[in-house]
């Protein structure tokens, strides 16, 4: 093992960091972390720093879940890799898909299929939902329909259904026959309305004609994150996910829920469909499933989907996709552990309670600071939008929020800086005092970037 000295030396030299310009991480290196505890992390330099960011959303039960620990160690142990290729079934993958019906029966799911994460798991919901219209004779349908300003990770398909022209324009041309519409996002969208329910009906009707101007038959999937995530935290009025339910139902499209962020109880619901009461026909999911600490994902497919495929005899219903690494026995073992904590823990309930006490502090920093343009949140998700301008909502400047970063880091806390976003996404085990100190450390970080 070298030293921290080598480390420092060689960050950001020889690999390229993800969402990142290289030459940017090169001028200035990112952040070394090197241990976790709890929710803590540690950095090169010894620093203790409360995780409000989770990892990336993932690891809800933090850094030292035992359990999970001992499931991949013993699983190593007992069979380290088998395929789920046709012919062979990998045990803990078997014993994880019993388990995640019952936990998915409440939103309508009842079928996995795995994947290695979030873009996979989107991947093959898209490829899915038009594999089923080709089983029921519908082979035109084939267009997707998604929100602006989703986020639904970066595999073709996924960053074609992508809302923001960040993650698309230097990998154009993308998938033909994506087409979006306006985010239900009261501090910004194009109606300037900013009464959550009657934006959710704007939005809903432009869902309904845009399927209409493409022409319902050629449709396959509206795919929406139910609260979105790296987008900047949109959590939409309540009514706005049974008006899209309803408006798919009626032209036969289908709808997938990315709850890649979402299932496992960040939203303070265990999925969040179900903190919408709504039944979708697929559902991501990744992230959380492993608390992070394995890559794995799942498309959950719904009751009405399965049949169509199950019941299929021709080559239609031939799934020919699938990763090497689907139903991986590590993944499945860390899975059933991490599972079984997070219903333990109820982490769920954790994350509206901590998740309400959060947003009402972060309101009053609103209160007290200029910079804070809007706050928004749901459960354990939750967006600070920075500003220079409160009227105009011009967008706070890079190096503004770079300092509000910087003095919050010094101040014991990590957060994720995403445009002029702060976005806190904590494990879901933090406790009051936790979330305190995640709100006084901000504090001094945006009193930092105050104007001289
Ligand atoms: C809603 C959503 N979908 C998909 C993804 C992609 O997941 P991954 O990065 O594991 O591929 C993400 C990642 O943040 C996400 O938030």
């Amino acid at each position: 093992m070298h030293d921290a000295n080598f480390l420092i030396e060689n960050n950001a030299r020889h690999f390229w960091h993800p969402m990142a310009h290289p030459a940017e991480m090169q001028a200035q290196p990112p952040k070394i972390i090197t241990a976790a505890e709890g929710v803590e992390v540690t950095d090169v330099h010894g620093q203790r720093l409360l995780d409000a960011v989770g990892g990336l959303w993932n690891v809800n039960l933090g850094y030292s879940c035992q359990p999970v620990k001992d499931a991949i160690r013993d699983q190593l142990d007992r069979l380290p890799y088998y395929s789920a290729f046709r012919g062979t079934s990998p045990g803990p993958a078997i014993e994880l898909s019993y388990v995640l019906r019952q936990w998915f029966e409440a939103d309508g799911l009842a079928r996995a299929f795995f994947t290695s994460g979030g873009s996979d798991s989107v991947e093959t919901a898209l490829r899915l939902t038009r594999q089923y219209h080709k089983i029921r004779g519908q082979h035109d349908r084939t267009k997707f329909i998604s929100l602006k300003q989703g986020y639904h990770g970066t595999h073709f398909g996924g960053a074609s259904v992508n809302g923001n022209a960040k993650f698309r324009r230097n990998y154009e041309p993308l998938l033909p026959g994506c087409f979006h519409i306006p985010a239900p996002w009261p501090y910004r969208n194009p109606y300037d309305e900013t009464d959550p329910a009657k934006l959710a009906r704007l939005c809903a009707r432009a869902l309904d004609e845009e399927i209409a101007f493409q022409g319902p038959d050629t449709v396959a999937a509206f795919i929406m994150e139910p609260v979105l995530g790296s987008g900047g935290v949109i959590p939409p009025d309540p009514s706005f996910m049974p008006l899209v339910r309803e408006i798919c139902d009626r032209h036969g499209v289908l709808l997938i829920a990315d709850e890649v962020i979402t299932a496992f109880g960040r939203t303070g619901a265990w999925t969040g469909s179900r903190l919408y009461a709504v039944k979708p026909d697929l559902m991501c999911i990744a992230k959380a499933l492993t608390n992070g600490y394995y890559p794995m994902g799942a498309t959950m497919i719904s009751e009405g989907v399965a049949e169509a495929f199950e019941n299929n005899h021709d080559a239609f219903g031939n799934i020919g996709h699938g990763y090497t690494y689907s139903a991986h026995p590590v993944g499945a073992a860390a899975a059933l552990a991490a599972l079984e904590e997070t219903e333990r823990l109820k982490v769920a309930d954790n994350a509206k309670a901590r998740g309400q006490e959060m947003i009402a502090a972060c309101r009053d920093l609103k209160a007290r600071h200029e910079i804070v343009g809007d706050v928004r949140g749901q459960g354990l998700m939750i967006c600070l939008e920075l500003v220079s301008d409160r009227a105009a909502k011009t967008p706070a400047a890079k190096e503004t929020v770079n300092t509000v970063f910087e003095t919050t880091y010094q101040a014991g806390v990590m957060v994720r800086v995403s445009g002029h976003n702060v976005i806190l996404s904590p494990p879901l085990i933090v406790s009051a005092a936790d979330v305190a100190r995640i709100v006084t450390a901000l504090d001094a970080g945006l009193a930092a970037a105050k104007p001289a």
